[in-house]
Parts: structure tokens; sequence; C-alpha cells
């Protein structure tokens, strides 16, 4: 296992591009497969989880050619033209790739077996074989079809009406991917707002389908998706990490350019502005149907503590993690709540924040939905560890960037999953950071 060692410095200063938005590239391979004709994204993401999804596709029949590193083109043979796979679908650690390939899998007139790594294989799957099912899909996994593997007979779905318990975009994706082959359309109510990528993503690809408050419905298409030509915007899920860091610091001031600004995806801006911090949005833009804009980070003058409840949640949920280190500088109580969903993501991130970020000194507890942090708290560095988690490596690696002495992070590695180039962009800011 790799250990990332940070140190405090200098201020963080310069001008960059973070990689390119991982729910979109995910997106971009499925949906691009099911259309007639060349689709072609550039600054797509190249990471552990969007490749899982990509091999997966080629898998079941996708014709894919990566030009350049950041580049896909796919020619789509239409909705009709994947076929059985003939081996297991390894959808690495990848949730989104597991659980939008259900709802894909469930449509397909074959079998489909979705397997995973042993962190995936502890991640409920219940959440999309449940409607899956009510569609008409054979599914079964362990407990029940609550677990991974999954082995998934799909064709001859009905559409439904599902209100959804959880408001989650990978759950409302399977759906409305599989609503895609259903007969009649298919409705799905979330309880707030979650991204809706894959939405704008097939109403740029003419597919039949209609938005009405926290509805989605989507109309089986009579004629074929076009393909797409895309810029994929950066990953604002990506950018927090740098976002907090040039918040942090003191003196820094970092310009991060072409970030998706999606209002689905933006939470995490909402409630930096509430805490004081200076996040500027500077020339805002649409690319292929999605918002981005460069923004302008100068180091805050002071935090104040929020709290953070109800429907902003799920519009800043992979933000909790690093929420929780701006927490640890602001001044008072940060209240995390409504946010259980934490605990099923790549760890259990309220357990893993709050027992890492405490060997640093935080003064944080856990709840059952959320956390509290009380500030500000000076941190040290210490030995922490990542649990496997991309998002939690990088959130203890900015907390490594403001305490005192050295932290180092074991199995750092994990960073791959959705930012592989996390470090090196953070040295090229000016931050001391090393790999052993
Ligand atoms: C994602 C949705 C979110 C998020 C994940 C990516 C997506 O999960 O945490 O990193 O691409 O749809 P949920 O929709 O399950 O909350």
């Amino acid at each position: 296992m790799a250990q990332l060692h940070i140190r405090p410095g200098v201020p963080l200063r310069g001008r960059l591009r973070v990689p390119g938005d991982k729910s979109i590239s995910n997106r971009f391979v499925i949906l691009a497969a099911l259309a007639e004709g060349e689709s072609h994204a550039r600054g797509w993401l190249a990471s552990e989880d969007t490749l899982a999804t990509l091999r997966c596709m080629v898998a079941l029949g996708a014709e894919v050619e990566r030009p350049e590193e950041d580049e896909v083109i796919v020619w789509g043979g239409g909705l009709r033209s994947l076929r059985e796979p003939t081996d297991m679908l390894y959808c690495e650690s990848s949730g989104t790739t597991m659980r939008l390939l259900a709802g894909l899998a469930a449509g397909q007139p074959f079998m489909t077996i979705l397997h995973g790594s042993e962190q995936l294989r502890r991640r409920p799957m219940d959440r999309v074989a449940v409607p899956l099912r009510q569609m008409g899909a054979t599914i079964l996994g362990r407990e029940d079809g609550r677990l991974p593997p999954l082995a998934i007979r799909g064709g001859n779905l009905s559409g439904i009406d599902y209100e959804m318990p959880v408001a989650s975009a990978q759950v409302k994706s399977a759906i409305l991917l599989a609503g895609l082959f259903a007969e009649g359309p298919t409705t799905v109510h979330e309880p707030a707002p979650s991204r809706d990528h894959t939405e704008r993503m097939l109403q740029a690809m003419g597919a039949l389908l209609a938005r009405e408050g926290q509805n989605v419905r989507i109309t089986p298409p009579t004629s074929s998706l076009s393909p797409i030509t895309l810029d994929v915007p950066g990953d604002i899920s990506s950018a927090a990490f740098l976002i907090a860091a040039g918040s942090l610091v003191r003196g820094s001031e970092i310009t991060l350019e072409g970030v998706g600004v999606n209002p689905t995806r933006t939470g995490f801006l909402d409630v930096l502005a509430d805490m004081g911090a200076r996040v500027e949005r500077l020339d805002q833009r649409m690319s292929g149907g999605e918002p981005l804009a460069d923004l302008r980070i100068r180091a805050a003058d002071g935090l104040e503590a929020v709290t953070v409840e109800g429907e902003i949640v799920p519009r800043m949920i992979d933000e909790f993690p690093i929420l929780a280190v701006l927490a640890t500088q602001a001044e008072g109580e940060t209240r995390v709540r409504d946010a259980s969903e934490l605990r099923v993501k790549e760890s259990d991130r309220v357990a893993t924040v709050v027992e890492e970020l405490r060997k640093m000194g935080a003064r944080i507890d856990p709840t059952e939905d959320g956390f509290t942090v009380e500030g500000p708290t000076p941190l040290q560095g210490a030995e922490v560890d990542a649990h496997g988690d991309h998002r939690l490596a990088m959130t203890l690696a900015v907390a490594g960037l403001i305490a005192k002495g050295e932290t180092v992070i074991e199995g750092a590695e994990c960073i791959d999953k959705s930012f592989p180039q996390f470090p090196d962009l953070l040295s090229r800011l000016g931050a001391d950071v090393r790999w052993s």
C-alpha cells in the first residue's frame, strides 16, 4: 500500500483544470452505446471507476476507442445493439457502475452478472433490485439481491411509477435506463433533487423525458437516440478538495478552469458561501447541456460554523468529508443532519471521517445521520488511514496542509478511483506532497 506524505507549507497559487466529471463520464459511455452513430467526449475522466464502466460496456458489445487518455469515441449501435456478455462484468469498486448497469441489464433480453471488489460487495443493491424487479426483471444476489454479485435476467419490462425512498441519482438513473426498454412510460419521484446528469444527457440525445417538480418521466423512444459530442466539465466533487485547500491555507489564490456548476451539484459552494469562504464563479457558460464556470478561490479571512440538513444534502453528498475539515477551522459548532447515506459510501463516512480526523486533533462527534464539529481547533500531523476511500484520502491530505508537522496517509492509492492527478496538482500549486 502506498503512503502519501503531506507537510504544511507555502500558500497555494496557480491556475489549473481539474479532471472531467466522474458521473458524466460514466453516463457518457453507457448512453453513447445506445445511440445510433458516433459520439465523442473530450475531457473524459480516465480513473478506476470510469474505466470499469468502459470495460463493462465493451463486454456488452459497445464499440469504443480512446484516441487520447481523456478522449473517448463510441460507435453506438442503437438501443437493441447490446449482446449477452460471456463473463461476469467486473465493476471494480464503482457503485455507479454497478447500479447504472443493473438498470441497463434489466432492459436486455439476456443474462448479465455484475461483480465487484470486496468493498463494493458490501454496498446495498436492494435499492435498485426492488424497483427493477417491479418492472419485471429477475434479479438474484446475496441476501435476496441486497448485496453483489447480482445476476440479472432482463427484458419484457413494464413501466412503473416509483417513489424512491432515498434521494439517489444512481437509483434514479438505473430506473430511467430500464425505462428506455420498458413497455409504457416510467415515472420516478425523488424525495429531494439529486444530480440530474442522466436526464440532461438523455434529453440532449432526443429521448422522451419530461421533468416536473421532483418527478421524472421517461417514455420509451420510438426512434433511435442521437449521438452526442461533449466537453466534459471538470468534476466539482474533485475541485472541492482544492477549493477547501485554497480556502484554508493562508495567502492562497487558485483558479480552477471549467468546473461543472450544475445546480444539483453545487450545495458545497452554497455552504462555503454561508461559512464566509471566498469563492467566485467567473465566465459561466454551457457545454453539452451542462453549466460550467471558472472558480477563483482566495483564502478565507475566517470561517463560521453552519448547519447542513434537508434538501441540500444530496446536492453535496460527496463533499461531507471535506466539509468536516473546513468545519474544524470554523468558529462554532457545525452540524450535519439527514445524511445517513454517508454510511453506505465507499466507507462508512461518518465513522471513518470521525475516526481519522480525531487522530489529528479535530473535535468531531458522530451522530446517526451525520456529525458535529466544534471549531476552531488546531490540527496536528498524524499517521492516518484512507480506509480504501478516495474521498477520505483527499480529505486527510487537505487536513495535512493545515496541520502542524507531517501527515502520513496509509493506503492513499485509492485516490485513483476518481482523481488520480490530485497529488500532482497539489504539488503544482506549491504544496509539499510526496509518495512513499
Ligand atoms: C453518483 C451519485 C451519488 C454519488 C456518487 C456518484 C452518480 O451516489 O455519491 O459518487 O454518478 O450518480 P447516490 O446517487 O447513490 O447518492
